[in-house]
């Protein structure tokens, strides 16, 4: 029997462990229908790392162990089912389908809201190793890049694959430079903002404005045209993110300034008052051309799952960034440093920092800028941010609140409450301190964000397009609603039991 087989053998891995407690809640949603008294699906992992069982003769063990599959016997029908497992250590859920109890039976699903445990592509653009804290663009560490690398080449990088010689970074830098300056019909869709409206929420409406000046864009099967797209969308977000902010300043919109780099133009298109040219510092310049390395790309977050899903419908890659862009504006994605702000702000000094720790063991507030779905180490950004900020704080005086978020940092690390859930600061926990300090909003934030991190949406998108294994996205559900009900004319249905406006059970 592979149940006993299972019992018997070596202690399975967390990893299978996880995985058989998946499968479980997948195969209860199903057996409710079916057999009540039969346990979850027991699988058996033939991978090379896990044993059988002991006693199984070596024969067999060894043509078990070279295969690489997954046995699944299904418990309601007694039937055995060999899964391949794939580069990646991933099995295609789709072959879960298979898993039947009879014709009329759909199959099995698996069940992971919030994708935790589900990849959705292959992808070559960026490496994450959670544990060790690594993380690495088109295999160049996230150190070296953003101690010898500026944007525009990381930029080249991300979207190409590899680094330009001088020659064809040149050729790159013009193409993004021929491209800073944008249609002044988009100048006055700006201008039609409110005096008070979020830059964040302007970037949004603008970037899927765009797509109707370019309706070329569609075509995105041609590399001509993704190439171009691409360019267009890197050169000009630093135009747009400016205007916002100039915008809600009541400031005439600067133009670009092609001799500056793509940092000190931005800086000149958000600063410049009434000097003829603007001069930008080198030390922030330079400061905010590493925070545009760091935020690049970041393989399957929220915004880049965004990118892919709503361009897999194959809209044109100006809705799809805005789309992308919309979900960083959430405070769990991109919202994350404007909340260490306001919470630094609340703590006000590093005396209210032990109160404020109880209560986050407590569970009544969460630290904001520490824990991450991946890393489960110390963030590397998380690193190159921290020494930075000393950096900028030469030139702009020292933020106040960085004393208060190394004591949180230090407590965290130390505490037996942040050790066990694993939880470490994360890119956010240092990037709104220097933001800050330099002189931004904190509405600014999340622009900031954006403007490196099309880049990587643009990546990501292309590498979806061309991936023939790629379709519409579009995940299945378990319905749990109501069962089939006949309409009643609305004089029949049953007199109210509460005012019409306390009726919010589903909304
Ligand atoms: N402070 C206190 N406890 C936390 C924190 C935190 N910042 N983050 C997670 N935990 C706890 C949870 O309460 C939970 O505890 P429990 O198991 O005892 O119930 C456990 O750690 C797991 O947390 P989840 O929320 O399930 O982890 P998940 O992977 O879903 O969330 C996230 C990751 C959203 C980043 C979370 O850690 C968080 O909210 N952090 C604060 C917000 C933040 O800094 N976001 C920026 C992320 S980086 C980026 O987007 C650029």
């Amino acid at each position: 029997m592979i149940e006993q087989r299972a019992m018997h053998g070596r202690a399975a891995p967390a990893s299978n462990r996880a995985g058989a407690a998946r499968a479980s809640i997948a195969a209860e949603l199903v057996l409710s229908t079916v057999y009540m008294l039969i346990g979850a699906l027991v699988l058996n992992f033939r991978s090379g790392k896990t044993a059988i069982h002991r006693d199984d003769s070596r024969d067999r063990r060894e043509t078990l162990m070279a295969k690489n599959t997954l046995s699944v016997t299904d418990n309601r029908t007694g039937k055995q089912y060999e899964i391949p497992i794939e580069e990646g250590g991933a099995i295609r859920a789709a072959k879960l389908r298979d898993i039947k109890t009879g014709p009329e039976d759909f199959g099995l699903m698996s069940y992971d809201p919030a994708f935790t445990n589900t990849a959705s592509c292959r992808s070559k653009v960026t490496f994450i190793d959670g544990e060790k804290g690594i993380l690495r663009y088109r295999g160049y560490p996230i150190e070296e890049l953003a101690e010898h690398s500026n944007y525009l080449e990381v930029a080249y990088l991300v979207v190409k694959g590899e680094l330009p010689n001088e020659q064809h970074y040149r050729a790159w830098e013009e193409n993004i430079k021929t491209h800073t300056m944008v249609h002044e019909n988009l100048k006055n869709f700006m201008q039609g903002f409110r005096y008070d409206a979020h830059p964040m929420g302007m970037l949004v409406g603008t970037i899927g404005a765009m797509s109707t000046f370019y309706p070329d864009a569609k075509e995105i099967m041609s590399l001509e045209s993704r190439r171009l797209q691409t360019r267009r969308l890197i050169g000009k977000l630093p135009t747009l993110a400016a205007w916002a902010y100039r915008h809600t300043r009541g400031l005439p919109y600067v133009y670009p300034d092609n001799d500056l780099s793509y940092a000190g133009n931005f800086l000149s298109m958000l600063f410049k008052m009434t000097e003829l040219r603007y001069k930008p510092n080198p030390t922030l310049e330079r400061a905010l051309d590493i925070l545009f390395i760091l935020h690049a790309d970041h393989e399957q977050n929220c915004s880049a799952n965004a990118m892919r899903s709503v361009g897999s419908s194959q809209v044109d890659p100006y809705s799809a960034v805005a789309a992308a862009t919309a979900a960083l504006y959430g405070p769990l994605h991109g919202g994350a440093n404007e909340a260490v702000i306001r919470m630094l702000t609340e703590l006000g000094s590093v005396k209210a920092v032990p109160e404020f720790i109880k209560s986050v063991k407590a569970g009544e507030r969460k630290m904001m800028g520490f824990g991450h779905r991946v890393y489960k180490s110390y963030d590397p950004r998380a690193k190159i941010v921290k020494r930075l900020a000393y950096e900028v704080f030469e030139i702009t005086g020292r933020n106040p609140l960085i004393d208060i978020a190394l004591e949180l940092e230090k407590i965290g690390l130390e505490d037996e409450y942040f050790v066990s859930h694993r939880l470490y600061p994360n890119v956010d926990f240092y990037t709104g301190i220097i933001y800050q300090a330099m002189g931004f909003p904190m509405t600014m934030f999340p622009v900031l964000f954006a403007i490196p991190r099309t880049s990587g949406w643009m990546a990501q998108w292309a590498e979806m397009v061309r991936d023939p294994e790629q379709k519409i996205a579009r995940p299945r559900q378990i319905y749990i609603g109501e069962k089939l009900r006949q309409w009643t004319p609305i004089e029949k249905r049953p007199a109210p039991t509460m005012r019409e406006d306390a009726v919010s059970g589903q909304i």
